[in-house]
């Protein structure tokens, strides 16, 4: 990354821009090899969008169902809608979504329509949520109950149970999460509504899928159809689909909305979603990477990369560390290795717990070194701590 020293200076009249572009570019080229702990997938190419739509504005402010206004990419953030809708089985009279900023975003547009409809509700995550929940929740001014969650990553139902008895006199917001972002757990829908019912709780399912939404879908294990009973999912456009700028869906199945129906006069356009103006460039993106592959090249993809992940596990453990992963996850979960493994490989990292992600683009020879290394550390003796005098 640009040192201090340089960013010092990057506000003078006489910089060289070119300079500092390159060394961007250089810096982030040098660490690619190595970033392999966070979920962006590196094997597709964005060039056509990039080069035919990144240098003007493409602004998709409002509904993505508005016409008009600014130059936009709104019919292409249509067809991405419809494509994970789809994928996900969602009823298509009872669909609506657009195109985030980010999974983030997805997650309080989703609890914000939910909240909305049901003000009283309590919201219920798990511990292994992503910290967007419990920060969303804060900014709705919700109550929250924190789920525990087992060691793996899954919800515990039965904690999950408790705390919905003691608090069955309230609507229940309950997020499940599709790929928790440390171990990639999925947590189990079908046993979240069956707790809701035997309470006889009305409320909201949420799912947080940020990683795992489009490959679950693509394997048939994610639902938003009737029998599903999932109000709304949220979806990063950066991890599976490698858009090459932070973007994301939601899907909000739409008898639970309350939107504006009356257009802003400025903009002429119904402000239904979080920000006003929106990224045209993202929907464009979105749309090429799932207009150019289709739902077998993902497919695909995700079959490729769950087997880096399980060659992963292998090498890792021939090189005598530990290391696991769930059968549909990209991630694997390993031990938190000693510095100089940490200082080379930028792994995620939990306390005791780390993890890299096979994300599609990640190869076989990438695993191969990180073993290297991991051998190394194994057979480095232990620094012993100097004995106090
Ligand atoms: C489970 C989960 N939800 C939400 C997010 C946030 O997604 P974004 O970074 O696209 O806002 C992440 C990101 O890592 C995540 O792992």
């Amino acid at each position: 990354m640009l040192d201090l020293a340089v960013a010092a200076d990057l506000s003078r009249e006489d910089i060289d821009v070119t300079a500092v572009l390159d060394h961007l570019v250089q810096d982030a080229a040098a660490t690619a090899p190595t970033s392999i702990g966070y979920p962006g997938a590196v094997d597709l190419d964005h060039t056509a969008v990039m080069t035919r739509l990144g240098s003007r504005l493409w602004n998709n402010i409002g509904d993505p169902s508005d016409r008009g206004g600014v130059a936009h990419t709104r019919v292409l953030e249509q067809a991405v809608i419809a494509w994970v809708a789809e994928l996900l089985a969602m009823p298509a009279d009872d669909r609506w979504g657009y195109v985030t900023t980010g999974g983030t975003e997805g997650n309080l547009s989703a609890l914000l329509a939910a909240y909305r409809r049901w003000p009283t509700a309590r919201i219920f995550f798990s511990e292994a949520a992503h910290y967007s929940i419990p920060k969303i929740v804060g900014m709705l001014g919700a109550y929250q109950a924190v789920v525990r969650a087992h060691p793996d990553g899954e919800m515990d139902y039965d904690h999950l149970a408790e705390l919905i008895r003691r608090r069955r006199r309230w609507p229940a917001i309950v997020v499940a999460t599709a790929g928790t972002t440390m171990t990639e757990a999925v947590d189990d829908t079908s046993r979240i509504r069956a707790i809701l019912a035997e309470h006889g709780m009305v409320g909201h399912l949420h799912v947080d899928a940020a990683l795992s939404g489009i490959p679950l879908a693509l394997d048939g294990k994610l639902r938003l159809d009737d029998a599903g009973g999932i109000g709304s999912i949220a979806i990063s456009g950066h991890k599976f689909l490698g858009v090459p700028t932070p973007c994301g869906v939601v899907l909000i199945r739409d008898s639970v909305r309350n939107p504006a129906k009356q257009p802003i006069a400025y903009t002429n356009s119904v402000d239904t979603t979080v920000t006003g103006s929106r990224c045209g460039l993202a929907a464009a993106l979105l749309w090429h990477a799932i207009a150019t592959h289709g739902r077998e090249g993902h497919r695909w993809r995700a079959t490729e990369a769950r087997r880096v992940a399980a060659y992963a596990v292998e090498k890792i453990r021939a090189a005598g560390w530990r290391a696991w992963r769930y059968p549909h996850a990209f991630t694997v979960v390993l031990p938190t290795p000693p510095e100089p493994v940490r200082a080379r490989w930028l792994l995620a990292t939990d306390g005791p717990v780390s993890h890299l992600i096979c994300m599609p683009g990640i190869t076989k020879g990438q695993i191969d070194a990180l073993a290297a290394d991991l051998t190394g550390a194994v057979r480095a003796p232990i620094p012993r701590p100097r004995s106090r005098r």
